[in-house]
């Protein structure tokens, strides 16, 4: 196989792989359906493996210096970035070889069950994924779940590769069976001619070479297929994007716009508009450390200058006036939920896409797909390894592409606002345009007037602990004190507004979750009305009471952890529900046999065994006066 000319940058290396054809696949199965012995072959046997012309590479990196001496993959392997970002380590191996015909990015991913979040890491990149079987099993529900799910994250071509036809003998009549089982269910999965090639990873057969013992198979080899397969319309060819990484401004000479082009071109002079403010102007360069270009094409990191002074910053998305990407800011999207602990719907997470983080919030579960049966479920939360179809509401419009037109566009990942951690990753389908005919109106009876008349500040004082701990009997105190000082309060009582506002919502997670948001909207309102309010629920989880403080101005949530050990609580039991739920009569029991999340850094920490109540709501009306 010849070498090709050694390209002398790594820009034009990438430009060459970006125009010739490269095709980047996804092995599913598992090391006992013979994937090693696959892969290995396939590098083996292609011979001109591509670690060499890496060595030259990473020779030119140095010299040329455009990744401070280190070969930047990510260019190459720019699959989910923030996921990246956030230094999360995907157990996902990529892979680089190449025949005379064409270049390859393998990633290979483990199979189980629990590497969900592998698997949707390696397939947001590729085109094509090869699906492992034995040809002694056949088709089985890990093949549909990897099927499916590649299908999901936009994979185009599909390859059931049946393995180890040599431990039956070469059977076609079992070869049928699994084509026939394949194409049946592959069927309704949206892949472009899905095909089932009959193989022996081990003695070679039909992988690069026709097999001798398979004269029935008429169809392509393995490699034959793999390098036949039309690769996804040209990238160049299509409408062009640059989100925008950063904005480049070393002094007030000069200011441009980096990012990588994810697809189309642009030259110097082409009108160009900016999203989401709709601005346009006209490119001026091109810029790279390399000198300017007269073009910029795909997966080229680049630095546009424009012709006007326009307004534009890190998320933004560069892009032709006539082919603009959408702009909202709530979506349909497809979930893959990839922690522990369950999606919450209403539960507010960080969404990053592209360049932009965003406030987020699951507003609707429409289903869960079951990945194994492609079963429909309704569903109040999303667990691990799942799949959702969710509504999605964002807390500012960002612009964006449907991920089966544009995967830099169209794909995201949700981050913990606690944690910082990666807990899913979604694709876009379309934009929900409900919410743009609802606008703020303009009061002019504001917070500040009513808080005026009132003559005080308006505060939130947020009462959290167990059921039992005295939040409710404190608060009380607390409002009776403000009250003969003059102020004007209000309390909201988890018991209370459970008979009302809230009367439709239990004790499970999900409730909770909603329950406090509810509270927490309400709660802004009567601060907004110029209240002091007073809210005494349980409130056992850190996120909603984050949510709570980040409705508020800095300064107005009042976060207060009335601290007793639980033992104390149902010892106390005013209400006789502990002994209730140590007998198993109520379930999800604070406490008992569900969570309570303590404050990390609550404003007031009132410990019970400590302080009696008279002398608690003192030191919180101290805390409120001083405050
Ligand atoms: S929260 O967890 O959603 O914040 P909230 O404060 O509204 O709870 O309601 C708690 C009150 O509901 C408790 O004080 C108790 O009287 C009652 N209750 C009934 N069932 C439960 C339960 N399973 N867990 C906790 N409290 C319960």
């Amino acid at each position: 196989m010849a070498a090709d000319s050694q390209p002398s940058t790594v820009i034009e290396f990438l430009d060459e792989q970006a125009e010739k054809s490269l095709l980047r696949f996804i092995t599913c199965g598992s090391v006992d359906d013979g994937k090693s012995t696959l892969i290995g072959r396939l590098l083996y046997d292609s011979k001109l493996i591509f670690e060499d012309q890496l060595d030259t590479l990473r020779a030119d990196s140095k010299t040329s210096g455009t990744q401070g001496g280190d070969i930047d993959f990510a260019l190459l392997l720019d699959g989910l970035e923030a996921e990246r970002e956030q230094g999360i380590t995907i157990d996902v191996a990529y892979r680089f070889f190449a025949t005379d015909k064409r270049r390859f990015i393998v990633a290979d991913t483990p199979g189980h069950e629990q590497y969900t979040r592998n698997m949707a890491t390696g397939a947001s990149t590729a085109e094509l994924a090869v699906l492992l079987v034995d040809a002694r099993n056949g088709v089985l529900q890990q093949t549909r779940r990897h099927a499916f799910l590649c299908s999901l994250l936009g994979v185009r071509h599909l390859v059931l590769a049946v393995n180890k036809m040599d431990l039956v003998d070469y059977d076609h009549d079992r070869f049928r069976a699994i084509e026939a089982e394949f194409a049946e269910f592959a069927r309704g999965l949206g892949y472009d001619a899905p095909i089932s090639i009959p193989i022996s990873a081990l003695k070679g057969d039909n992988v690069l070479n026709p097999s001798p013992e398979m004269t029935w198979y008429r169809g392509p080899t393995l490699m034959g297929h793999l390098e036949q397969v039309e690769p996804r319309a040209d990238l160049s060819e299509r409408a062009f994007r640059l989100p925008v990484q950063w904005v480049n401004r070393p002094d007030h000479t000069f200011r441009g716009f980096a990012g990588t082009v994810t697809r189309g071109t642009i030259r110097p002079g082409d009108p160009i508009a900016v999203l989401p403010s709709g601005k346009t102007s006209t490119v001026a360069r091109i810029v790279t450390m390399d000198g300017d270009l007269d073009r910029a094409v795909p997966g080229q990191a680049v630095t546009l200058t424009l012709a006007d002074e326009i307004d534009i910053s890190r998320g933004d998305i560069l892009c032709r006036p006539e082919e603009r990407p959408g702009v909202a800011d709530q979506f349909e999207a497809k979930l893959v939920w990839m922690d522990d602990k369950s999606l919450m719907p209403q539960r507010p997470y960080l969404m990053k896409i592209g360049g932009i983080s965003a406030g987020v919030q699951v507003t609707r579960i429409k289903h869960t797909v079951n990945v194994n049966t492609l079963e429909k479920r309704a569903a109040r939360h999303l667990d691990l390894n799942e799949v959702g179809v969710v509504t999605l509401k964002l807390d500012r419009a960002i612009p964006f592409d449907p991920y089966m037109d544009d995967r830099h566009t169209g794909g995201f990942v949700i981050i913990d606002r606690l944690t910082n951690n990666t807990v899913g990753a979604g694709m876009i389908d379309f934009s929900l345009r409900r919410s743009s005919n609802i606008h703020w109106q303009a009061i002019d009876v504001n917070k500040e007037a009513h808080a005026q008349q009132k003559n005080q500040v308006p505060r939130m004082l947020w009462f959290t602990g167990l059921s039992g701990s005295g939040k409710s009997t404190i608060a009380n105190l607390v409002e009776k004190k403000l009250f003969a000082l003059g102020k004007h309060t209000y309390m909201l009582d988890g018991d209370n507004v459970r008979h009302g506002l809230n009367q439709d919502l239990g004790f499970t997670a999900e409730d909770r979750v909603e329950n406090i948001r509810r509270v927490a909207e309400v709660g802004k309102l009567m601060v907004e009305a110029g209240l002091i309010v007073l809210v005494s629920f349980i409130s056992p989880f850190r996120a909603e009471r984050r949510l709570a403080r980040d409705l508020l101005e800095d300064g107005e949530f009042i976060e207060v952890f009335i601290d007793t050990p639980v033992d104390v609580c149902a010892e106390r039991d005013p209400k006789g529900l502990y002994k209730k739920a140590r007998a198993g009569e109520i379930k999800n029991f604070t406490g008992i046999d569900s969570p309570y999340e303590v404050p990390e850094v609550p404003e007031l920490h009132i410990e019970t065994n400590d302080l009696d109540a008279e002398a608690a709501a003192d030191k919180i009306v101290a805390y409120l006066l001083d405050h």
